[in-house]
């Protein structure tokens, strides 16, 4: 696998920390999240390499996004002595974007087996580019919830918006967006039409081409992890 030149290519991009200006966006420098970007980047590596790394970048990338979730406290009792411990103090929901979305839930979900499901179909049209609604399963209880929206790629951010949008219309109010690759056309109209959102990704690539995909990028995510 040749990863060198997607290597270059993501430190050309200069994005480090949070990036000025915009809404809460943190970029995961953790070595071990940049090693498993750099697999998925990669053009030869195949689907089930690809599924293997997004799992485990996507359970990196929830492992920071869930850092500042409000804690209950709990009294424990050990097998020596009654002490104290912690639960969350609010219910999480996973909402993915269908289909790429999917790929992410595989690496989080076992770090939160009790986070319910909520599913949002969006697709691209990919003439226009722009967000076409048709599918959503979202619960009733959102509004309790911690709602973590998943898509790997926040690319034009059409399909994010309107995803936090419906969100938010079934009353979530507490939404983190978590993506693997975003570009500055993605953040921006996320930061124009939910300046609420925080987003936590792995990289802010150059931009997006002339058929809105994102450069570098890593191509459809969709097609790699399920191979189609
Ligand atoms: N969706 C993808 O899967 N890749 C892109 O680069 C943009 C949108």
């Amino acid at each position: 696998m040749n990863v060198t030149a997607v290597v270059e290519n993501f430190a050309s991009t200069g994005k480090r920390g949070r990036v000025s200006g915009m809404q809460p966006v943190v970029v995961v420098q953790h070595p071990l999240a940049q090693c498993h970007l750099a697999a998925i980047r990669a053009a030869d590596t195949p689907s089930h390499e690809f599924r293997r790394h997004l799992n485990h970048l996507a359970r990196l990338l929830f492992f920071e996004a869930s850092r500042e979730l409000p804690m209950r406290e709990i009294s424990v009792q050990t097998p020596l002595k009654q002490t104290q411990g912690a639960q969350l103090a609010r219910p999480l929901v996973f909402a993915p974007i269908l289909r790429a979305g999917l790929g992410m839930l595989d690496g989080i979900l076992p770090l939160a087996p009790e986070a319910v499901v909520a599913h949002v179909g969006i697709r691209r049209n990919e003439e226009t580019a722009l967000p076409q609604a048709y599918y959503a399963n979202l619960p009733a209880s959102l509004s309790a919830a911690d709602v973590f929206l998943l898509d790997p790629m926040l690319a034009t951010g059409g399909s994010a918006c309107e995803a936090a949008r419906q969100l938010k219309e079934a009353g979530a109010v507490r939404i983190t967006m978590i993506c693997v690759v975003s570009c500055p056309e993605g953040l921006a109209a996320m930061k124009l039409a939910h300046p609420d959102v925080a987003i936590i990704t792995a990289a802010v690539d150059a931009g997006l081409n002339d058929r809105c995909y994102i450069v570098p990028g890593l191509g459809d995510a969709g097609d790699r992890y399920f191979g189609t």
